[in-house]
C-alpha cells in the first residue's frame, strides 16, 4: 500500500463538514472524508468535491489508513452520544500521539471528560468550537480550539489558514487553553449571541410598536447603525431581514410566528453562570425571553385578560428616541460582553484554565455570528491590560457607557411606562446600577436569613466574624452551620 497522503480526516458530511473540507482543500490540505452513511461520501466526491484533492474513505479503518502521522481526525457530528460512538470506533485504528478533534457544539463537561480519557490512553483530544454557519465554514469561520496542548502545533497551520482573518490579517483562531476551554468559550460565544439577538429584537419592537415605523424605515435605521459603533454581522442581517419582502410584497418577518427555538447552548451558558455564582443576567434573560415567547398559546389567552394600564402612546421626540434606542443597544451590549468575560474569568479560575481574554475577543472579531467592530475595542482593552477586572472598568468602555447611560435610562423607562417588554435592556441597566453600587440592600437580606434560619451575618468593618442575633427573644443562641452555594 502506498504511503498515506491525508493531512486530516473529517467525519460527518452534513453542510458544515462538507464546507470545512472544501475550505481546507482550498488551502492546499489533503482531506480524507468519511460519513456513517457511506453513499454520502460517494455523492460528495462526485459533486461538491469533484476536481479537488479530497479523498474519500468507505470505512473508519480506511480513513485512518489514509492519514499521515500523527493522524488528525475531526468530528463534525451531532453533539452527545454520536461523538463518544465515533471516538470508540476510531481508537482501534489510532496510535499514541494521534489527535481527535470535535468540531461540534459539545457541552464542555463532556469535552473535559473526553480529554482526560483520551490522554490517559496516550491520544490527544481537542474540543474546537466552530462558529460562522455554513458560509463561515466554507470561507473562514472563527475556530476556538482547546484540550491537549501537545495537539496544537500539529493543528495550528490548518486551523489558522482556514479561519477568518481580521482586517489587519490576524487569524480568528488561536489556542484557547486546556480541557474543555475551547468548547466553553464557544458556549459563552453562543450565550452572547442569544443576548445580542434579543437586544436587537427589543430594539425592533420599540421602533415598530412605540414609534410605529415601517419595515422600510427600520431597514434604513439598521443600515445607519451598521455604519457606526454597532457595525456587526447581526445588525447587518437584521437590516436585510426587515427589508425582505414576501411574494405578496409585504415584509416576511412580520408573518413569522413569534415563538423562538433554541438548541441549548444559551441555556448552558446561563446554567454555568449560576453554578459559578456570576451575575450573567443579560444572557439569562435572553434565554428566558425565548422560553416566554414559546408560551404562545398561553400568551394569546392572557392577552385577552391581563391589561397593561400603561401610558397610551409615546409623545416625545421620535428622532431623539431612535438615537436613544441605538445607544441602549450599545450600552446593553457593553454590559452583556462585560458579563460574558466575567463568566469566562470565573470558569478559568474554577477549572484552572489560563485564558487569554484579548485572544478570545480577537477570535470573535471575524468569522463568527457575534463578529463586530466592537470586538476590536475589547481586544484592545485586554491587550492594554490582560489582568483587567471588568471590561466596564477599561477607560474606553467606562467613557462609552457613561455616554450611553442617559439614553439607556430614557429607553428603559419609556418601555416600562408604555408596557413594552424589554427584559434584556432592563436587566442590563439594573446590573449596571447594582455593579456601580458600593452599598446594596443585601444587609436586610442577611438579617432576614439570620432571623428565620439563624444563618448568621457579618457587621460592616468586622468581616470574617459571623454573628447570630436572637431577633425575637424566642429562638436559641445556636447558629446554623454555614453553607454557601
Ligand atoms: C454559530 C452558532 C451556532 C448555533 C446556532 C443555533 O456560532 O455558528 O452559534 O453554533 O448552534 O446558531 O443556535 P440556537 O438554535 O440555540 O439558536
Amino acid at each position: 500500500m502506498s504511503a498515506p497522503t491525508g493531512d486530516i480526516g473529517l467525519i460527518g458530511l452534513a453542510v458544515m463538514g462538507q464546507n470545512l473540507i472544501l475550505n481546507m482543500n482550498d488551502h492546499g490540505y489533503t482531506v480524507v472524508a468519511y460519513n456513517r452513511t457511506v453513499e454520502k461520501v460517494d455523492q460528495f466526491l462526485a459533486h461538491e468535491a469533484k476536481g479537488t484533492n479530497i479523498q474519500g474513505a468507505r470505512s473508519i479503518e480506511e480513513l485512518c489508513a489514509k492519514l499521515k502521522r500523527p493522524r488528525k481526525v475531526m468530528l463534525l457530528v451531532k453533539a452527545g452520544d454520536a461523538v463518544d460512538a465515533f471516538i470508540a470506533q476510531l481508537l482501534p485504528y489510532l496510535e499514541a500521539g494521534d489527535i481527535i478533534i470535535d468540531g461540534g457544539n459539545s457541552h464542555f463537561p463532556d469535552t473535559i471528560r473526553r480529554v482526560k480519557e483520551l490522554e490517559s490512553k496516550g491520544f490527544l483530544y481537542v474540543g474546537a468550537g466552530v462558529s460562522g454557519g455554513e458560509e463561515g465554514a466554507r470561507y473562514g469561520p472563527s475556530i476556538m480550539p482547546g484540550g491537549s496542548p501537545a495537539a496544537w502545533p500539529h493543528l495550528k497551520s490548518i486551523f489558522q489558514d482556514i479561519s477568518a482573518k481580521t482586517a489587519s490579517g490576524e487569524p480568528c483562531c488561536d489556542w484557547v487553553g486546556e480541557g474543555g476551554s475551547g468548547h466553553y468559550v464557544k458556549m459563552v460565544h453562543n450565550g452572547i449571541e442569544y443576548g445580542d439577538m434579543q437586544i436587537l429584537s427589543e430594539a425592533y419592537s420599540l421602533l415598530k410598536d412605540v414609534l410605529g415605523l415601517s419595515h422600510e424605515e427600520m431597514g434604513n435605521i439598521f443600515e445607519e447603525w451598521n455604519k457606526g459603533e454597532l457595525d456587526s454581522f447581526l445588525v447587518e442581517i437584521t437590516r436585510d431581514i426587515v427589508r425582505f419582502n414576501d411574494e405578496d410584497g409585504t415584509p416576511l418577518v412580520a408573518k413569522i410566528l413569534d415563538k423562538a427555538g433554541q438548541k441549548g447552548t444559551g441555556k448552558w451558558t446561563a446554567i454555568s453562570a449560576l453554578d459559578l455564582g456570576t451575575p450573567v443576567t443579560l444572557i439569562g434573560e435572553a434565554v428566558f425571553a425565548r422560553c416566554l415567547s414559546a408560551l404562545k398559546q398561553e400568551r394569546v389567552h392572557a392577552s385577552t385578560i391581563l391589561k397593561s394600564h400603561a401610558q397610551a402612546q409615546f409623545t416625545g421626540d421620535k428622532q431623539q428616541f431612535v438615537e436613544d434606542i441605538r445607544q441602549a443597544v450599545y450600552a446593553a451590549k457593553l454590559i452583556s460582553y462585560a458579563q460574558g468575560f466575567m463568566e469566562l474569568r470565573e470558569a478559568a479560575k474554577e477549572q484552572g484554565w489560563n485564558l487569554n481574554y484579548g485572544g478570545i475577543a480577537l477570535m470573535w472579531r471575524g468569522g463568527c455570528i457575534i463578529r463586530s467592530r466592537f470586538l476590536g475595542d475589547i481586544t484592545n482593552a485586554f491587550r492594554k491590560n490582560p489582568g483587567l477586572q471588568n471590561l466596564l472598568l477599561d477607560s474606553f468602555f467606562t467613557d462609552a457607557i457613561h455616554r450611553a447611560i442617559p439614553s439607556f435610562r430614557r429607553v428603559v423607562s419609556q418601555a416600562v411606562l408604555l408596557g413594552v417588554p424589554v427584559p434584556c435592556f432592563s436587566s442590563a441597566l439594573s446590573f449596571y446600577d447594582g455593579y456601580r453600587s458600593a452599598k446594596l440592600p443585601a444587609n436586610l437580606l442577611q438579617a432576614q436569613r439570620d432571623y428565620f434560619g439563624a444563618h448568621t451575618y457579618e457587621i460592616e468593618g468586622q468581616e470574617g466574624k459571623w454573628v447570630h442575633t436572637n431577633w425575637t427573644g424566642r429562638g436559641g443562641r445556636v447558629a446554623s452551620s454555614t453553607y454557601n452555594a
